[in-house]
Protein backbone atom coordinates (compact mmCIF):
# COMPACT_ATOMS: atom_id res chain seq x y z
CA UNK A 1 0.00 0.00 0.00
CA UNK A 2 2.69 2.35 0.64
CA UNK A 3 4.45 1.21 -2.35
CA UNK A 4 0.76 2.79 -4.26
CA UNK A 5 0.49 5.81 -2.75
CA UNK A 6 4.46 6.91 -3.30
CA UNK A 7 3.16 5.96 -6.63
CA UNK A 8 0.15 7.83 -6.83
CA UNK A 9 1.69 11.01 -5.63
CA UNK A 10 5.11 11.04 -7.88
CA UNK A 11 2.69 10.60 -10.50
CA UNK A 12 1.07 13.82 -9.93
CA UNK A 13 4.15 15.91 -9.38
CA UNK A 14 6.55 13.88 -12.09
CA UNK A 15 4.04 12.93 -14.80
CA UNK A 16 6.32 13.03 -17.53
CA UNK A 17 9.09 10.91 -16.69
CA UNK A 18 6.28 8.29 -14.04
CA UNK A 19 4.34 8.06 -17.09
CA UNK A 20 1.89 5.86 -15.38
CA UNK A 21 -0.60 6.56 -13.06
CA UNK A 22 -0.63 3.22 -11.87
CA UNK A 23 2.20 0.47 -11.09
CA UNK A 24 2.49 -2.26 -13.12
CA UNK A 25 0.92 -5.38 -12.09
CA UNK A 26 2.48 -8.88 -11.77
CA UNK A 27 1.47 -10.52 -14.96
CA UNK A 28 3.01 -7.95 -16.50
CA UNK A 29 6.04 -8.35 -14.60
CA UNK A 30 6.40 -11.93 -15.34
CA UNK A 31 5.97 -11.58 -18.72
CA UNK A 32 9.01 -8.72 -18.88
CA UNK A 33 10.86 -10.76 -16.80
CA UNK A 34 10.25 -15.01 -18.69
CA UNK A 35 13.89 -14.67 -20.39
CA UNK A 36 15.67 -15.16 -17.14
CA UNK A 37 13.97 -18.89 -16.36
CA UNK A 38 16.33 -20.38 -19.16
CA UNK A 39 19.11 -18.51 -18.30
CA UNK A 40 22.54 -21.22 -17.08
CA UNK A 41 24.37 -20.06 -14.45
CA UNK A 42 25.23 -16.26 -12.74
CA UNK A 43 23.66 -13.56 -14.20
CA UNK A 44 23.72 -9.68 -14.24
CA UNK A 45 20.31 -7.91 -14.35
CA UNK A 46 19.50 -4.21 -14.95
CA UNK A 47 16.17 -3.06 -14.67
CA UNK A 48 15.92 0.95 -15.57
CA UNK A 49 12.69 2.77 -14.38
CA UNK A 50 11.55 0.51 -11.23
CA UNK A 51 9.53 2.90 -9.87
CA UNK A 52 7.90 1.38 -6.67
CA UNK A 53 9.27 -1.78 -7.37
CA UNK A 54 6.40 -4.05 -9.13
CA UNK A 55 8.67 -5.64 -11.70
CA UNK A 56 11.42 -5.49 -9.66
CA UNK A 57 9.47 -8.12 -7.39
CA UNK A 58 8.94 -10.26 -10.66
CA UNK A 59 12.39 -10.07 -11.39
CA UNK A 60 13.63 -11.27 -7.93
CA UNK A 61 11.98 -14.48 -8.48
CA UNK A 62 14.23 -15.67 -10.73
CA UNK A 63 17.64 -14.01 -9.04
CA UNK A 64 19.80 -16.54 -6.97
CA UNK A 65 23.01 -16.21 -4.41
CA UNK A 66 26.17 -15.03 -7.21
CA UNK A 67 23.87 -12.90 -9.72
CA UNK A 68 24.18 -9.21 -9.95
CA UNK A 69 21.07 -7.34 -9.89
CA UNK A 70 21.15 -3.33 -10.38
CA UNK A 71 18.39 -0.66 -10.60
CA UNK A 72 18.29 2.93 -12.17
CA UNK A 73 15.81 5.55 -11.42
CA UNK A 74 15.89 8.92 -11.88
CA UNK A 75 13.07 10.01 -8.94
CA UNK A 76 14.97 10.21 -5.21
CA UNK A 77 11.72 9.18 -3.34
CA UNK A 78 11.68 5.94 -5.21
CA UNK A 79 15.06 5.32 -4.66
CA UNK A 80 14.27 5.55 -0.70
CA UNK A 81 11.92 3.55 -1.26
CA UNK A 82 13.68 0.83 -3.29
CA UNK A 83 16.70 0.82 -1.31
CA UNK A 84 14.13 0.31 1.90
CA UNK A 85 12.53 -2.34 0.79
CA UNK A 86 16.18 -4.03 0.06
CA UNK A 87 16.65 -3.71 3.22
CA UNK A 88 13.48 -4.99 4.61
CA UNK A 89 11.09 -7.03 2.23
CA UNK A 90 13.93 -8.35 -0.05
CA UNK A 91 16.50 -8.96 2.19
CA UNK A 92 16.44 -12.40 2.01
CA UNK A 93 16.29 -12.68 -1.55
CA UNK A 94 18.67 -10.48 -1.99
CA UNK A 95 21.61 -12.37 0.17
CA UNK A 96 24.66 -13.55 -2.00
CA UNK A 97 23.12 -11.21 -5.03
CA UNK A 98 25.32 -8.32 -6.30
CA UNK A 99 22.55 -5.82 -5.93
CA UNK A 100 22.83 -1.78 -6.18
CA UNK A 101 20.67 1.10 -6.80
CA UNK A 102 21.46 4.00 -9.07
CA UNK A 103 20.02 6.74 -8.00
CA UNK A 104 20.39 8.64 -11.86
CA UNK A 105 18.92 9.27 -15.75
CA UNK A 106 20.04 5.95 -17.21
CA UNK A 107 21.12 8.07 -20.00
CA UNK A 108 23.79 9.49 -17.72
CA UNK A 109 25.15 5.67 -16.05
CA UNK A 110 28.25 5.07 -16.59
CA UNK A 111 29.20 1.10 -15.65
CA UNK A 112 32.71 -0.94 -16.99
CA UNK A 113 30.45 -4.10 -16.62
CA UNK A 114 27.47 -5.29 -19.50
CA UNK A 115 24.60 -7.26 -18.10
CA UNK A 116 22.97 -10.14 -19.78
CA UNK A 117 19.48 -8.91 -19.21
CA UNK A 118 18.07 -4.93 -19.17
CA UNK A 119 14.59 -5.11 -18.27
CA UNK A 120 12.84 -1.34 -18.61
CA UNK A 121 10.02 -0.06 -17.55
CA UNK A 122 10.44 3.68 -18.98
CA UNK A 123 7.74 5.48 -20.49
CA UNK A 124 9.17 5.86 -24.00
CA UNK A 125 6.44 6.99 -26.01
CA UNK A 126 6.11 10.12 -23.31
CA UNK A 127 9.48 11.38 -24.57
CA UNK A 128 11.05 13.07 -27.45
CA UNK A 129 12.59 11.72 -30.44
CA UNK A 130 16.30 12.23 -29.10
CA UNK A 131 15.76 11.36 -25.75
CA UNK A 132 14.30 7.81 -27.08
CA UNK A 133 17.51 7.76 -29.26
CA UNK A 134 19.95 8.34 -26.34
CA UNK A 135 17.53 5.77 -24.24
CA UNK A 136 17.56 3.22 -26.81
CA UNK A 137 21.26 3.32 -27.68
CA UNK A 138 21.97 3.33 -23.79
CA UNK A 139 20.16 0.05 -23.73
CA UNK A 140 22.68 -1.62 -26.00
CA UNK A 141 25.26 -0.31 -24.50
CA UNK A 142 24.33 -1.94 -21.51
CA UNK A 143 24.02 -4.95 -22.81
CA UNK A 144 26.47 -7.55 -23.61
CA UNK A 145 26.53 -9.68 -27.42
CA UNK A 146 24.27 -12.35 -26.20
CA UNK A 147 22.21 -9.75 -23.89
CA UNK A 148 18.60 -9.45 -24.10
CA UNK A 149 16.52 -6.28 -23.50
CA UNK A 150 12.81 -6.28 -22.77
CA UNK A 151 10.57 -3.17 -22.21
CA UNK A 152 7.04 -2.76 -22.30
CA UNK A 153 4.34 -0.16 -23.37
CA UNK A 154 0.95 0.23 -23.22
CA UNK A 155 -1.30 -1.18 -25.94
CA UNK A 156 -2.96 0.91 -28.57
CA UNK A 157 -1.41 4.00 -27.09
CA UNK A 158 0.66 4.38 -30.43
CA UNK A 159 -2.44 3.91 -32.92
CA UNK A 160 -4.70 5.80 -30.77
CA UNK A 161 -2.44 8.97 -30.56
CA UNK A 162 -1.83 8.25 -34.72
CA UNK A 163 -5.11 8.38 -35.50
CA UNK A 164 -6.04 11.40 -33.71
CA UNK A 165 -3.11 13.12 -35.36
CA UNK A 166 -5.16 12.23 -38.80
CA UNK A 167 -8.54 13.38 -37.73
CA UNK A 168 -6.79 16.78 -36.43
CA UNK A 169 -4.95 16.83 -39.68
CA UNK A 170 -1.53 16.85 -37.57
CA UNK A 171 1.56 15.17 -39.44
CA UNK A 172 0.32 11.38 -39.50
CA UNK A 173 3.49 9.44 -38.24
CA UNK A 174 5.70 11.65 -35.75
CA UNK A 175 9.20 10.96 -36.15
CA UNK A 176 9.70 9.42 -32.24
CA UNK A 177 6.81 6.64 -33.72
CA UNK A 178 8.91 6.01 -36.64
CA UNK A 179 11.94 5.54 -34.81
CA UNK A 180 10.82 3.28 -32.09
CA UNK A 181 9.02 1.55 -35.44
CA UNK A 182 12.40 0.78 -37.05
CA UNK A 183 13.74 -0.54 -33.24
CA UNK A 184 10.82 -2.91 -33.30
CA UNK A 185 11.14 -3.94 -36.79
CA UNK A 186 14.99 -4.77 -36.51
CA UNK A 187 15.40 -5.90 -33.36
CA UNK A 188 11.97 -7.65 -31.38
CA UNK A 189 12.50 -11.33 -31.00
CA UNK A 190 9.03 -11.84 -29.17
CA UNK A 191 6.16 -10.64 -27.40
CA UNK A 192 3.50 -11.16 -24.87
CA UNK A 193 0.48 -8.95 -24.46
CA UNK A 194 -1.05 -8.68 -21.28
CA UNK A 195 -4.45 -7.33 -20.19
CA UNK A 196 -4.41 -8.31 -16.45
CA UNK A 197 -2.75 -4.38 -16.28
CA UNK A 198 -3.58 -1.55 -16.23
CA UNK A 199 -3.69 -0.08 -19.04
CA UNK A 200 -2.89 -3.40 -21.20
CA UNK A 201 0.48 -3.52 -22.30
CA UNK A 202 2.57 -5.19 -24.35
CA UNK A 203 5.95 -6.77 -23.34
CA UNK A 204 8.48 -6.54 -26.05
CA UNK A 205 11.57 -8.77 -25.86
CA UNK A 206 15.08 -7.65 -28.44
CA UNK A 207 18.08 -9.10 -29.08
CA UNK A 208 20.95 -7.71 -30.95
CA UNK A 209 22.96 -10.64 -32.93
C1 LIG B 1 6.05 4.02 -16.12
S1 LIG B 1 7.00 4.16 -14.59
C2 LIG B 1 7.28 2.43 -14.32
C3 LIG B 1 7.46 2.09 -12.88
C4 LIG B 1 7.45 0.60 -12.59
N1 LIG B 1 8.55 -0.06 -13.26
C5 LIG B 1 6.16 -0.03 -13.04
O1 LIG B 1 6.18 -0.75 -14.03
O2 LIG B 1 5.13 0.23 -12.39
C6 LIG B 1 8.58 4.76 -15.17
C7 LIG B 1 9.69 4.91 -14.14
O3 LIG B 1 10.88 5.29 -14.82
C8 LIG B 1 11.54 6.35 -14.10
N2 LIG B 1 12.31 7.08 -15.10
C9 LIG B 1 11.81 7.88 -16.09
N3 LIG B 1 12.80 8.33 -16.89
C10 LIG B 1 13.96 7.77 -16.40
C11 LIG B 1 15.32 7.82 -16.83
N4 LIG B 1 15.69 8.53 -17.89
N5 LIG B 1 16.25 7.12 -16.13
C12 LIG B 1 15.86 6.37 -15.04
N6 LIG B 1 14.59 6.29 -14.60
C13 LIG B 1 13.64 6.97 -15.27
C14 LIG B 1 10.41 7.12 -13.45
O4 LIG B 1 10.83 7.87 -12.34
C15 LIG B 1 9.45 5.97 -13.08
O5 LIG B 1 9.77 5.44 -11.83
Amino acid sequence: MRSVLSFFKEFKDNSMTVGSIFPSTSYLAEALAKNLKTFEGPKRIIEIGPGTGPITEGILKHVKPGDTFHLVEVNESFCELLNKMAENEWKEQLEGVDFKVHCCFMEEIGLEHKFDFVISGLPLNNFKSDVIQSILTGYQNLLTDNGKLSYFEYLYVRKIKEKLNVALKRQVSMPKYKLLNSFVDAYQVDTDEVFLNFPPAIARHFAFR
